[in-house]
């Protein structure tokens, strides 16, 4: 399973690679709006700090044509970028023509099965179900992706499920059980997951019942 960070914040970026845990990043229009930065720059920031990371950078045009161009124009920013795109019918046919002239897509906002199914048949890279979302509209946002990995499976497709809107620890324990092939996170929320109390307790118990032998170098 792949686990991605879900910011353009490159000081959170820097922070969190050492960890060893990170295989890519989801920049969104909110995000890169949120750096209050030229966003191309920092998309290229971002891609130089992470070359190997896989890189998911949205379009912001709204005319298919024109969502085409701005698309093979993101694609060409740097090698490890993969283009997301709102899974929107108008842009079906844009998403066809980008998948055969092989640039990686991963199709954003999506909600239903029926959604999925058809990026599928497209032949994107991810598709990002959106968790979170369904969560704040009072529907199990995690049901849909154990009916996405089911109908993949079933049918053989090779897209990967990109868990996203996951908004904390939860969220990334119903995306692991529901096998999704990549989970994105909030820097605050990947590192809230890490944590556990019975680990840190376990953790000073140890410390406190070693110091009771007054050993000071071992071994
Ligand atoms: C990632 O690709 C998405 O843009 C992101 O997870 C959306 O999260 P949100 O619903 O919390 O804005």
């Amino acid at each position: 399973m792949k686990i991605f960070l879900d910011t353009s914040n490159l000081e959170q970026i820097k922070k969190l690679l050492p960890y060893g845990i990170i295989d890519g990043i989801t920049t969104n229009p909110s995000n890169l709006s949120k750096e209050g930065k030229n966003p191309k720059e920092q998309i290229l920031a971002i891609c130089a700090a992470f070359p190997t990371g896989d890189i998911s950078v949205e379009v912001t045009e709204q005319e298919p044509q024109a969502v085409y161009a701005q698309a093979k124009e993101i694609a060409a920013l740097a090698k490890n970028i993969t283009v997301k795109i709102p899974c929107h019918k108008h842009y079906y046919e844009v998403i066809k023509k980008l998948v055969d002239e092989e640039i990686a897509v991963n199709v954003t906002l999506v909600f239903t099965l029926i959604q999925a199914l058809m990026m599928c048949k497209l032949g994107v890279r991810y598709i990002s179900p959106f968790v979170g979302r369904w969560d704040d509209i009072d529907i199990n946002g995690s049901d849909i992706l154990h009916e996405i990995r089911e109908m993949i499976d079933g049918y053989g497709y090779q897209t990967q499920i990109l868990a996203a809107s996951l908004r904390n620890p939860r969220h990334l324990h119903e995306a692991i059980s529901a096998g999704a092939d990549v989970a994105t996170l909030p820097p605050e929320i990947l590192e809230k997951s890490l944590e556990h109390v019975l680990t840190n307790q376990g953790i000073e118990k140890f410390m406190a019942d070693w110091k009771k032998l007054g050993i000071r170098q071992f071994p």
